[in-house]
């Protein structure tokens, strides 16, 4: 077994809030640093990776921590939290696999006993790109990701590039409100055909998987007009829209460039930017993203 690797056996799952705080304080009293990988489960190599960078990030003598709660709070109506993959055998071996020394999987009670009335919203950052497709969704993530880092008060915590947007609205809050630690980005890990790994791609019928592969094809061809010099985000923004709505039964949600860090959207490439798409193949709702130029 790789350094960092363990049994499933010797995996705890914890399902309280109690016993997770009760296993953290004991780590954190033997000198040991504290990594949080917070995750709705459905474990892929793109959240395995996140763990080893946890790893890394909390040392060989460090604790880390992979949440699994698939939070309803972050779906809207219609959405699919009922039907969201969920397998748990599956997700001890890749946590044990990567490293990871406890799994906190709380039940929706554990997590919101009574009715929530304090929520906490990123202004700004979500107008586009999800935060307007999704109204809520980003309230719901942010309040759950708070409780998780108040819960488990990390020294540092791990979220990936895959969900852009998300990492820089969830780093925003840690700044604004001085939650626990710091925040790492971990990059996408995709598929040998440049598909971006995802809990979701498990509804994709072999159809869709075919193609889903020319959302990261769409993205690439978008960085490469902008990287050849192409500045006007209207025609880049075109280019790739034809590029995804070309992709059969592809319906495009959104395909756009915003600014790198204030996620608006911009009309010339001056600086960094992020280009993003959300495609339903089906009922299939997927992400991708590349950092222009
Ligand atoms: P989930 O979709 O399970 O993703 C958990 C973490 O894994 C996120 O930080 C996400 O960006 C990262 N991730 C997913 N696919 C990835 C890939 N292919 N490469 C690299 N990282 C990847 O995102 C959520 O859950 C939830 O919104 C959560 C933050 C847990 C709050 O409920």
């Amino acid at each position: 077994m790789a350094r960092g690797c363990k049994r499933v056996a010797e995996l705890p799952v914890v399902e309280t809030i109690a016993g997770t705080r009760a296993a953290v304080a004991a780590a954190r009293s033997a000198g040991r640093i504290v990594a949080l990988v917070p995750t709705m489960g459905a474990l892929h190599a793109g959240h395995a990776e996140l763990v080893r960078v946890a790893r890394r990030q909390a040392g060989p003598t460090g604790f880390v921590v992979v949440s699994i709660f698939v939070n309803p709070t972050q779906f809207g109506p219609g959405e699919d939290y009922s039907r969201y993959p969920r397998d748990l055998d599956g997700d001890r071996r890749v946590c044990a696999d990567a490293g990871a020394d406890l799994i906190f999987h709380p039940s929706p009670a554990e997590m919101y006993p009574g009715v929530p009335a304090a929520f906490v919203d990123v202004t700004g950052l979500g107008d586009h790109l999800c935060g307007r497709s999704r109204p809520g969704h980003f309230r719901g993530v942010c309040t759950v990701v708070l409780k998780l880092l108040n819960i488990v008060q990390p020294d540092v915590s791990v979220f990936g590039a895959k969900d852009a947007q998300q990492a820089r609205v969830l780093r925003k809050m840690v700044a604004d409100l001085n939650a626990p630690g710091r925040v790492e980005i971990a990059p996408t890990v995709r598929d040998a055909d440049g598909l971006a790994l995802s809990s979701r791609n498990a509804f994709l019928t072999a159809e869709e998987r075919a193609v889903a592969p020319r959302l990261y094809a769409a993205l690439l061809a978008a960085r490469d007009r902008a990287r050849g010099g192409e500045t006007d985000v209207s025609w880049l923004e075109g280019g790739l829209a034809a590029d995804l709505a070309a992709i059969p039964g592809a319906r495009v949600d959104y395909a756009q460039v915003v600014d790198d860090e204030t996620m608006q959207p911009v009309t010339r490439l001056v600086g960094p930017a992020l280009c993003a798409v959300a495609v339903f193949l089906g009922r299939t709702r997927l992400i991708d993203n590349l950092t222009l130029p």
